[in-house]
């Protein structure tokens, strides 16, 4: 269903200057510091596309999952859903309309879950809070939801806990697919699951979104796993997106110096002359250095990086990047850059 402001050009979801803030679950109840999860976050999910999602433990993946999906109310910023925005639409409308165009993956299948209904009811339980269908329709499309995510019939009887990690994690695919969604947001979706049975469902999100062409945030710390799949790529650092672009632009000529150091930190085809190692912890979210958050890491960094946080800088592809002294452009796709508020 398409609203009369809705119009085609628009990102199927947008997020303008986010913030969000945690009170501290440390600090005792006179001193209540704030957790920065999210500080400025731009991003767009366009239809149809992989977004891949990455950054280091506690860089604010699942906070921004949370915004996307309309889980978590940002403290400042704009959510748009197809032009509209999130948090003035009517409640019923947000829970109706928006709930059942995006659908959420979590990373540990065995807590998302409910351990005592049966596979059957747990894909079916989306179908009837939504009153889909009549009860023969909604229990024909559970067979279909089984069969898209490529599991046998007699699991529809199984509790979760009588199935392995993997087809866990089938099962909860099917559910985020239920309600036939436009995007799907996989937070770290294989990092609870053994080695061998991660490609497999890695492969599952990649056939499904071609298959049914939707668009999906996919979420790792893991850049060589957000690189196989994504078009586009955003890095994020202490909850600040430090550069964002197309994938290959942002793998095979990234600008923001992190950006380098967590490619050349992983086994690639590319080439890369040196190995960059950081040194020292990822600064507290609680209390993010001034300016640039990667300075107290960054082997660039000096008194400019302190100052403020650099503002975009942005290639006519649309590949931007956040950084005072940027890694040099890859020879065959020197561009000028432009840089803005
Ligand atoms: N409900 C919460 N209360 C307090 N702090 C939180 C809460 N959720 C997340 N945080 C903090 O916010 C930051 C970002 O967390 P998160 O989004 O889970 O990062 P990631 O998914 O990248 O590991 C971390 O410092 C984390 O400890
Ligand atoms: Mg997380």
């Amino acid at each position: 269903m398409t609203g009369p402001e809705e119009t085609m050009t628009d990102p199927l979801v947008r997020l303008d200057g986010i913030h969000v803030r945690h009170k501290a679950r440390s600090g005792g109840i006179l001193r209540r510091d704030a957790v920065h999860a999210l500080t400025d976050a731009s991003l767009e999910v366009r239809r149809g596309e992989i977004l891949g999602l990455v950054g280091e433990s506690g860089c604010g993946k699942s906070t921004l999952a949370r915004v996307v999906t309309g889980l978590q109310r940002p403290t400042e910023g704009r959510v748009s859903f197809k032009g509209r925005d999130l948090w003035e639409m009517p409640a019923a409308e947000r829970r109706t309309r928006f709930g059942a165009s995006v659908g959420v993956v979590f990373q540990d299948p065995s807590t998302a879950l409910n351990p005592r209904l049966p596979v059957r009811r747990i894909l079916r339980d989306p179908l009837d809070v939504h009153a889909r269908g009549t009860r023969a329709w909604r229990e024909e499309r559970v067979e279909e939801l089984l069969d898209l995510v490529g599991l046998p019939g007699h699991t529809l009887g199984a509790l979760p806990g009588q199935l392995s990690g993997g087809q866990r994690q089938r099962v909860a695919v099917a559910r985020a697919l239920a309600l036939e969604p436009e995007l799907i947001v996989a937070d770290e979706p294989t990092s609870a699951l053994d080695v061998s049975v991660r490609a497999q469902i890695l492969n599952l999100l990649v056939d499904l979104r071609a298959r049914l062409g939707l668009a999906m945030v996919f979420i790792s710390h893991d850049v060589q796993t957000v690189r196989y799949l994504a078009d586009r790529i955003a890095v994020l650092y202490l909850g600040r997106v430090v550069e964002e672009g197309a994938a290959a632009r942002v793998t095979g000529d990234s600008r923001h110096p992190y950006t380098e150091a967590l490619l050349s930190a992983t086994p690639s085809l590319l080439e890369r002359p040196e190995r960059i190692v950081l040194h020292g912890p990822v600064p507290s979210a609680t209390n993010p250095p001034s300016g640039c958050p990667f300075r107290t890491r960054c082997w660039k960094a000096d008194d400019a990086c302190a100052a403020a946080f650099p503002p975009a800088s942005t290639a006519p592809d649309g590949h931007r990047w956040h950084c005072v002294h940027p890694q040099p452009a890859a020879e065959d796709a020197a561009v000028p850059a432009t840089r803005a508020g």
